[in-house]
């Protein structure tokens, strides 16, 4: 059984690890602005983008020896959040009051995850494969989304639109329709098995239209992953399987930043070739995603229609009200 959970407990994606060098960059999550930086271990911190002194903000500051140095006056903090100088006064003994607050950090999946509550158990960062899976790995991203966090979740899990926005790649107007497939809740979310698709072009390697057989799971609230494995002998490559993860950082209740994470039995395309697969394939959502109104989800039981083809977006609103998820959603 899923126990109701804090949108402020979970770890969330910030920023891509990557992305994160010498220079303090600035992110915004559940609608704190946070600033990220890196100490001379390569240690990344995350801390609330404000300077406790007259409320700059640190990421316009700069790393010095290990120490993060706010831009206005010069006050430096130490890994820890603490300021351990004060160059107006150098002689001082800075109070240990003086601190930035802190945040938990760590890296997974090619990206730095925080979360802004440690008061609470913490649930782990959502599971994919890594690199022991022998497959590929490349993240995506990030896609500014000007909707909410679950909106963007459910068209992830959104199987009857392939036909229209994906027309050509991943669906074919004369094949709209939708078999039935099966939703469970697992331990951490749902999985979705025996879900079909009539693809033109799956996928980089595909040499034709063919029947995919996909699987979906929820993995927490703001992320979700999918396997696709297209009818064998419809690829250039044999066997030809892949995961896509979708990691989601919640901005604010209506904007977000996505980034996907692919795992694939593809070691020879170039990166950009299969960022570029999945660029053309998002930017194709993005405009209708943009344009859902609410752009909060709406979960409550005077929501949208709905058909049974809907039944994995739907078990996932039952699933965001069971967990007493507010941010994103409306009623
Ligand atoms: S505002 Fe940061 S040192 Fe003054
Ligand atoms: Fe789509």
């Amino acid at each position: 059984m899923i126990l109701p959970m804090h949108e402020q407990s979970l770890w969330h994606p910030v920023a891509l690890e990557g992305a994160l060098q010498s220079t303090p960059v600035p992110v915004r999550l559940l609608e704190q602005d946070l600033v990220l930086w890196r100490d001379s271990a390569g240690a990344p911190h995350a801390w609330v983008d404000r300077c406790p002194h007259r409320g700059a903000q640190l990421s316009l500051g700069q790393v010095k020896q290990d120490r993060l140095e706010c831009p206005y006056h010069g006050w430096q903090f130490d890994s820890q959040g603490q300021c351990r100088r004060i160059p107006a006064l150098p002689e001082l003994e800075v109070p240990a009051s003086y601190c930035v607050q802190a945040f938990e950090v760590q890296a997974q999946h090619g990206l730095l995850w925080v979360r802004l509550d440690a008061t609470e158990p913490a649930s782990p960062i959502p599971p994919f494969p890594d690199a022991s899976s022998g497959l590929r790995l490349l993240n995506c991203g990030p896609y500014d989304v000007a909707t909410s966090a679950p909106r963007v979740v459910e068209n992830f899990l959104d199987m009857a639109h392939f036909s229209f926005v994906h027309e050509g790649w991943l669906g074919a107007s004369d094949h709209p329709e939708i078999e039935p497939y099966e939703v469970q809740e697992t331990p951490t979310g749902l999985k979705a098995t025996g879900c079909r698709a009539w693809q033109p072009r799956s996928n980089l390697h595909a040499t034709g239209a063919a029947q995919v057989e996909y699987t979906y799971e929820v993995l927490s609230p703001y992320s979700a992953a999918l396997t696709k494995v297209p009818e064998s002998g419809s690829t250039r490559i044999s066997d030809w399987h892949e995961a896509i993860a979708l990691f989601i950082c919640p901005i604010s209740p209506e904007s977000c930043r996505v980034w996907f994470r692919l795992a694939m039995a593809d070691h020879d395309s170039s990166d950009e070739a299969l960022a570029a697969f999945q660029h053309t394939i998002f930017c194709q959502d993005q405009p209708v995603l943009e344009s859902q109104r609410p752009k909060r989800l709406p979960i409550g039981a005077r929501s949208d229609l709905h058909t049974s083809v809907d039944r994995l977006s739907l078990a996932y609103r039952r699933y965001l009200q069971r967990l007493n998820i507010s941010f994103g959603v409306c009623p």
